[in-house]
Formats: structure tokens, C-alpha cells, sequence
């Protein structure tokens, strides 16, 4: 499966969380907002992909298959 992750960076809020649980996916960028560093999330980290979005406090993380 292809898990793709999406940051709505109209909602994130900066709070660093995703990065924090799942750094090869998300990153903190210079606008203190997070992003997306990878196309297709890496198998081994699609869990630790999917804890990130559901610990985003505004929900501002989307795992599309
Ligand atoms: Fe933003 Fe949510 Fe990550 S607020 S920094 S997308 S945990």
C-alpha cells in the first residue's frame, strides 16, 4: 500500500508535534509551519505516520491510501 500524508497548512497551528513523532515524514519548515518531506511515506514509518495525524491537535493532517 501507498500511504501519502498531506499537511492542510491553512490549519496547522506550528505546533511541532508531527515532527516530533514522525521525523521522516514531516519537518518544520522556515515559516514554523510543517510539510511533507517524502511522496510515499516509507512502509516501516506509515504507523508512526498515522499516530502523527491522529496527535495533531487541529487535525490538520490527512493519510490518504
Ligand atoms: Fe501542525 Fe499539527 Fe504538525 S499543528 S506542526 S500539523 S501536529
Amino acid at each position: 500500500m501507498k500511504m501519502k500524508a498531506i499537511v492542510d497548512r491553512d490549519t496547522c497551528i506550528g505546533c511541532g508535534l508531527c515532527a516530533e513523532i514522525c521525523p521522516a515524514v514531516f519537518e518544520m519548515d522556515d515559516e514554523e509551519l510543517a510539510c511533507v518531506i517524502v511522496d510515499v511515506i516509507p512502509e516501516e514509518e506509515e504507523a508512526n505516520a498515522q499516530e502523527a495525524a491522529d496527535s495533531c491537535p487541529v487535525a490538520a493532517i490527512t493519510i490518504e491510501d
